[in-house]
């Protein structure tokens, strides 16, 4: 069986819960897109040929989460030559036997336009700030608004694959939702279109 569920949505919306939680529930495997660039950009070098080069254990770094490679993951993401290069791997991965659910910022709209199903998953930047902030356990909260804010900025304006819902996405804004609710919301969706 092929079955692709493309997650979209800015930084700490709440994607990677949603996606882990989905592909826990209906045997899917995943992938974290961001993890891609943020690999490019921590390896260093030059990113179009770091990206060219990428191995399947660049993504098992365990210095990837941080902030500061989210920043500079967002910087290497905006060059359309570096977003080439990784787009083979992420539409292999989603064609996967068994199905594949995604989450990055363009695989809706770019990387799998031919998902089952599509999510776009969103929540205002000031909650994602405080996600993001109680998560870190240190710095000012202001900081990271303003980090927050400066890489949807950048992920909304970049010209290549730019940040923004697939127009035949279901939005899901979790602002007000608790994790069980959103996941809830996300199970129902999968599960209608696979039948179950
Ligand atoms: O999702 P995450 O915060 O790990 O992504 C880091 C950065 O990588 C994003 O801010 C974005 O610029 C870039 N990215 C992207 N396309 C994706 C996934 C991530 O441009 N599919």
């Amino acid at each position: 069986m092929q079955f692709t569920v493309a997650i979209d949505g800015p930084a700490a919306a709440g994607k990677g819960t949603i996606s882990r939680a989905l592909a826990q529930e209906f045997g899917l495997a995943h992938l974290d897109t961001g993890l891609l660039y943020r690999a490019v950009a921590v390896k260093g070098g030059d990113p179009v040929a770091t990206a060219q080069a990428l191995l399947p254990e660049d993504l098992a770094r365990d210095d990837l989460r941080s902030l500061q490679a989210g920043e500079a993951a967002s910087r290497v993401a905006a060059m359309a030559e570096v977003r080439a290069a990784l787009t083979e791997f992420q539409r292999s991965f989603a064609r996967r036997e068994g199905g594949a659910v995604l989450d990055g910022r363009d695989i809706g709209t770019v990387i799998c336009p031919q998902a089952d199903v599509k999510l776009f998953v969103t929540a205002s930047p000031e909650v994602r700030a405080e996600r993001r902030w109680k998560e870190a356990g240190e710095g000012s909260y202001d900081d990271v608004l303003a980090q927050v804010r400066d890489r949807d900025a950048r992920d909304q304006g970049r010209a290549d694959a730019p940040l923004c819902a697939a127009d035949d996405a279901v939005v899901l804004d979790t602002s007000t939702l608790s994790i069980a609710e959103a996941v809830a919301q996300a199970r129902a969706l999968v599960a209608a279109k696979l039948g179950r």
